[in-house]
């Protein structure tokens, strides 16, 4: 069984996405963290963000790893734990230029699937259902508004111990330039796959949208 969530930044589609994943003992797949881990080594070896052949040869180099520690995720690179560096503000912010290199794409996309193999497994991004996963059983379409999704991102950030001195307006204001480049890059650009259940999670609780997942992945089983 195969579940593709995507949607726009901070919908809240990994939160429900592990928790689902713990419930049914899926595998859980955050592809955002690996584009994450791309920005984090082109930063790293002070590469341009747009230059596609010297990130791709650094990530050769550095490998990218996910390892799930007590039923988290982490991420590895070059031997170092870098799965709290991926959530910071500078990162965010240069994410997109990074994944919308059509080589790291393709790295990427090839690397998601062999994670997936033939496991029930459950993965959240941007164009699972479109690209990396065509054929999933279940694909939902995460959306909220953009005001509620700052709200959450400020609270994750908190909860994750990382600083920022951003406001919440500016934060929504990266949310949706991030959302913008996302939506209109050239290859698998976010958009809702056609056989996709969209969700809006504005006014939902998390229990109450793992419920309608979980609903549909039932109907599936
Ligand atoms: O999900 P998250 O917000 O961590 O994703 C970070 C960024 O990674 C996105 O803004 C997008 O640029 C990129 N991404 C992508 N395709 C995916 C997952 C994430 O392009 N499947």
């Amino acid at each position: 069984m195969q579940v593709a969530i995507d949607g726009p930044a901070s919908a809240g589609k990994s939160t429900v996405a592990k928790i689902i994943a713990k419930n049914l003992s899926f595998v859980y797949i955050d592809t955002g963290a690996m584009y994450r881990a791309c920005t984090v080594i082109a930063r790293n070896h002070n590469l341009d963000y747009g230059n596609e052949e010297g990130i791709l040869k650094a990530i050769d180099q550095d490998g990218i790893e996910l390892k799930s520690e007590n039923g988290e995720q982490k991420v590895y690179s070059a031997g170092k734990n870098i799965s709290l560096e991926i959530r910071t503000p500078e990162i965010s912010a240069n994410v997109s230029q990074v994944s919308a290199l059509p080589g790291i794409r393709e790295k990427m996309v090839a690397l998601q699937r062999e994670l997936a193999g033939h496991t029930d497994v459950i993965m959240d991004g941007r164009d699972i259902g479109t690209t990396v996963l065509p054929d999933a059983e279940v694909k939902i379409f995460l959306v909220a508004s953009a005001r509620s999704r700052a709200e959450r991102r400020l609270l994750d950030l908190k909860e994750r111990g990382i600083h920022t001195d951003q406001t919440v307006e500016q934060i929504e204001a990266d949310i949706a330039a991030r959302d913008y480049k996302d939506s209109h890059r050239a290859v698998s650009p976010l958009r809702k796959a056609a056989d996709a259940i969209e969700i809006d999670t504005t006014n939902l609780s998390i229990d109450q949208v793992v419920e309608k997942i979980s609903e549909e992945i039932e109907k599936k089983s």
